[in-house]
């Protein structure tokens, strides 16, 4: 041995003044070894500007004035610590063209002539592996040398910004209680053994073996197997159960010091998927992903569920060299006891209420969410929460009222229950809802005048605008006025706000025949209809006793068969939730309802008359969804005398005398909020209508292009056509 090295000791002194030494590596597999000059002074040592290269311009190799940390140049890492007696270079992933010269030193005053050796020879070096684990478990890797190492010292390496040593086989104490353990069989392999693992673990590790160099003291390191280590953070899988045809949102959260990293879904065993862009919904196969970078959270939704979907999906985030990531178990269940979809109708302004059941087990947070353009589901903000009103009615259902409803509002909508995990929340959406909306009606007396006010969007002033009554752009449609055409009807009078963006129709002296409903058209886009309901100029008046019966005789206006009797202050809400008898269900208790059709009458019998009956009723005929009322008090008195009168005299002195029969009712004049800023991409629309004798405040309701899902009869509702 002795001998050896004082030869290779006497061949490096043939070049003069310079030592040299050699260093052997292979090819895929790492080398380290100190730079070091034996004859040094220490003063030299305090040149900084250290290098190992091959050629004059340092390529390949590694020049830097850095000291106290690892530097790197491609696969070439140097450490300058100026208070040792050398420098240390590091080269990972060799391969033959590395093979060769180099020079390393200090470049003031020494250098070295080095040489390395890239051995492709060796059966057992320059491997690489992934394993994987999951936390708390425990790891071995084995690690093969060849023949000729059996005593030579094994050592263990972690990669950071450079080699960062672990243990070696020739350190004394190895307690089975330390994390790492290394045990060399002395004959061709070595194990390194890692206990508890946690996710900090997860990295590049290196195995290698001490060789010598020109001397004991100058050693160099052989690394010859690399191991990546991926370790798994969330052992446990959350299970998340959804429903055949419904949907499932899922929020996977992740530490806020990775909201700019590249999250990632992996169904199975498939490829992962990156989720390319932040803050937008992507869509991949028919999974939704939307990478909150204001959270840090990654929100998944499918719809439309399949038992294909079933199975493991993985949520993650990639970090440098490992990926942390959250493991659901999705679980589609083929039966549901859950309402199929069902559809609601609400009028603006006023609210709705959409029942929704859940499976009992899931009893967190109650969510209903709207589907957007993509048909995908986002849970309400709080902020819109306010109109939303929740409650529990039942067990496994709860009740959604959605107040003061907007034009916005109308929509797909489902609800669900949320179920919450460590680092994931998720809610199986179990009930859908399609929500139609209709615009309050509109209710005039004979004779008073009504305002429409028909929006259109700044961009459409030189458009063709339309009011029709019925449909519009279909052969039989009415039109009450078309912006290109001369006015149809002299008691109509159109104004044209440029600034509002609005034209306004006004039809004055109302009649009878103008009940309909009537729809504003810009080009080719249609509004909600407003419903025009008239009351007659005269109203009836019937003055009875306790116990005796009344004929109430009400005039058909068109001739139409249509016929309905209510009780309740205002003729819309009266034949919606009052209806007493009607041409469908002529006998009802005490109430019956005749037609004297060639009289142009229909008759309303009440029989046993008690004081309750007093009050305010409707004579109402239909037609095609257009109403026409005829006002009825009723006075029940204690005496006999029975008496009819028609005047309308008599009618105002009715209304004094009975009190309203219908209390909780509300005006038929309704508030609807308007939008705060009418240029943020809303088109806004204002219903405004006029009654002579008192002043009204204008209604006016905001909604924007989209989302208006009406489904009335056969026009175009493509609101968003612009
Ligand atoms: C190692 O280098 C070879 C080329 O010599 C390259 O193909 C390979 O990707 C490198 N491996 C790593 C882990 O960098
Ligand atoms: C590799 O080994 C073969 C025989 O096993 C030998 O002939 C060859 O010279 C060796 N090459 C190197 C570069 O050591
Ligand atoms: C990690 O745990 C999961 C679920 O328990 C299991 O399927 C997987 O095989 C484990 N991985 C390893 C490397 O043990
Ligand atoms: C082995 O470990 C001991 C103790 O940490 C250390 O003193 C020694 O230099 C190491 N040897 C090698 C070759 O890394
Ligand atoms: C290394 O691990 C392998 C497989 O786990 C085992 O067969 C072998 O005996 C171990 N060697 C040593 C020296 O512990
Ligand atoms: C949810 O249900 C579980 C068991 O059915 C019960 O222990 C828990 O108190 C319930 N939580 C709520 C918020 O109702
Ligand atoms: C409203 O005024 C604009 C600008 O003067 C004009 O282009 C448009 O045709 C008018 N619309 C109606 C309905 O009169
Ligand atoms: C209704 O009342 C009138 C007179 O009060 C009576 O002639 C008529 O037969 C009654 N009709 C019914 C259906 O009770
Ligand atoms: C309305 O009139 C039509 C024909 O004129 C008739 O077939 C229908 O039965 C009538 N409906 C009612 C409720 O009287
Ligand atoms: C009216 O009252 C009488 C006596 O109280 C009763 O016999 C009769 O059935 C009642 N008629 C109706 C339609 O309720
Ligand atoms: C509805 O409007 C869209 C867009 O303007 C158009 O493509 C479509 O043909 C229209 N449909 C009908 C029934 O008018």
């Amino acid at each position: 041995m002795k001998a050896i090295i004082i030869i290779i000791f006497t061949f490096c002194l043939i070049s003069g003044q310079v030592l040299c030494f050699r260093v052997i590596g292979c090819t895929g597999g790492s080398v380290m070894f100190k730079c070091m000059n034996s004859k040094q002074k220490t003063s030299d040592y305090q040149y900084k500007g250290k290098f190992f290269c091959r050629n004059r311009d340092c390529t390949p190799g590694i020049s830097t004035e850095i000291q106290h940390r690892w530097v790197n140049n491609g696969r070439f890492s140097l450490y300058d610590d100026e208070n040792s007696r050398f420098f240390r270079v590091f080269i990972r992933n060799l391969s033959r063209e590395d093979d060769g010269e180099y020079t390393c030193g200090n470049k003031q005053k020494w250098s070295h002539d080095v040489t390395l050796v890239v051995n492709k020879n060796s059966s057992s070096c320059g491997t690489s592996v992934i394993q994987s684990a999951n936390t708390s478990q425990t790891i071995t890797f084995q690690c093969k040398y060849d023949h000729g190492f059996e005593k030579h010292t094994k050592v263990f390496y972690r990669v950071n910004v450079g080699p960062v040593h672990v243990l070696n086989s020739s350190q004394s104490s190895q307690s089975s209680e330390e994390k790492f353990i290394l045990s060399d069989s002395q004959k061709d392999h070595f194990n390194v053994t890692l206990r508890d693992i946690s996710t900090a673990d997860g990295g590049v590790y290196l195995c290698g073996v001490e060789r010598y160099g020109f001397s004991q003291k100058n050693t160099h390191i052989t690394f010859i197997k690399e191991i990546s280590l991926h370790v798994y953070g969330q052992r446990t899988s959350v299970q998340v159960e959804a429903y055949i045809s419904k949907s499932v949102f899922i929020k996977c959260k992740f530490p806020q010091k990775f909201k700019g990293n590249k999250k990632f879904i992996q169904k199975d065993s498939s490829q992962k998927i990156p989720v390319d862009e932040q803050n937008q919904w992507v869509l991949h196969d028919k999974v939704h992903m939307f990478d909150d970078s204001s959270e840090g959270h990654l929100n998944i939704f499918i719809s439309d569920l399949t038992a294909a979907d079933e199975g493991t999906y993985r949520c993650g985030v990639k970090i440098t060299d490992k990926h942390l990531f959250t493991e659901i178990k999705l679980k589609i269940n083929q039966v549901d006891n859950f309402h199929g979809s069902s559809k609601s109708s609400a009028v603006v302004g006023e609210s709705v209420k959409l029942i929704c059941n859940y499976p009992e087990k899931h009893n967190e947070t109650k969510h209903i969410c709207k589907e957007n353009k993509k048909k995908i589901c986002q849970i309400i903000s709080s902020s819109e929460q306010q109109r939303f009103e929740f409650s529990d009615s039942a067990a496994g259902v709860f009740t959604v009222i959605i107040s003061n409803v907007r034009l916005t509002d109308a929509g797909v909508y489902w609800c669900g229950a949320e179920t919450r995990h460590k680092h994931l929340t998720s809610v199986s959406l179990t009930n859908k809802h399609q929500l139609t909306l209709t615009m309050p009606p509109v209710i005039r007396h004979e004779g008073d005048s009504a305002e429409i006010k028909c929006p259109y969007d700044a961009n459409q002033a030189k458009e063709i605008k339309r009011l029709c009554k019925g449909k519009c752009f279909t052969k039989d449609a009415q039109n009450i006025i078309q912006s290109d055409k001369a006015n149809v009807k002299k008691y109509i009078s159109v104004k044209n706000d440029t600034e509002l963006n609005l034209f306004t129709v006004t039809i004055t002296d109302l009649r009878a025949e103008d009940a309909g409903k009537y729809r504003c058209a810009v080009k080719d886009m249609v509004y909600l209809p407003i419903e025009l309901m008239i009351i007659m100029k005269d109203g009836i008046t019937h003055e009875v006793s306790v116990g005796g019966s009344v004929s109430i005789s009400c005039k058909y206006i068109r001739k139409q068969n249509q016929s309905v009797f209510c009780r309740g202050d205002q003729p819309n809400i009266c034949v919606r939730d009052g209806v007493r008898v009607s041409s469908n269900n002529r006998i009802n208790g005490r109430f019956s309802l005749t037609d004297q059709t060639s009289a142009g009458v229909f008759t309303v019998n009440i029989s046993n008359l008690t004081e309750e009956d007093c009050g305010k009723y409707w004579c109402g005929e239909e037609h095609s969804g257009s109403f026409i009322f005829t006002e009825v008090h009723l006075r029940v008195n204690r005496d006999t005398i029975s008496s009819d009168r028609r005047e309308t005299e008599d009618h105002e002195m009715a209304k004094e005398k009975c009190r309203d029969s219908d209390p909780e009712s509300n005006p038929f004049y309704w508030t609807v909020q308007l939008p705060t800023n009418p240029s943020d991409g809303l088109l806004y629309a204002a219903v405004s209508f006029q009654k002579h004798e008192e002043s009204l405040s204008d209604t006016s309701v905001g909604f924007s292009k989209d989302d208006i899902h009406c489904d009335y009869t056969s026009v175009n509702y493509s609101i968003t056509a612009v």
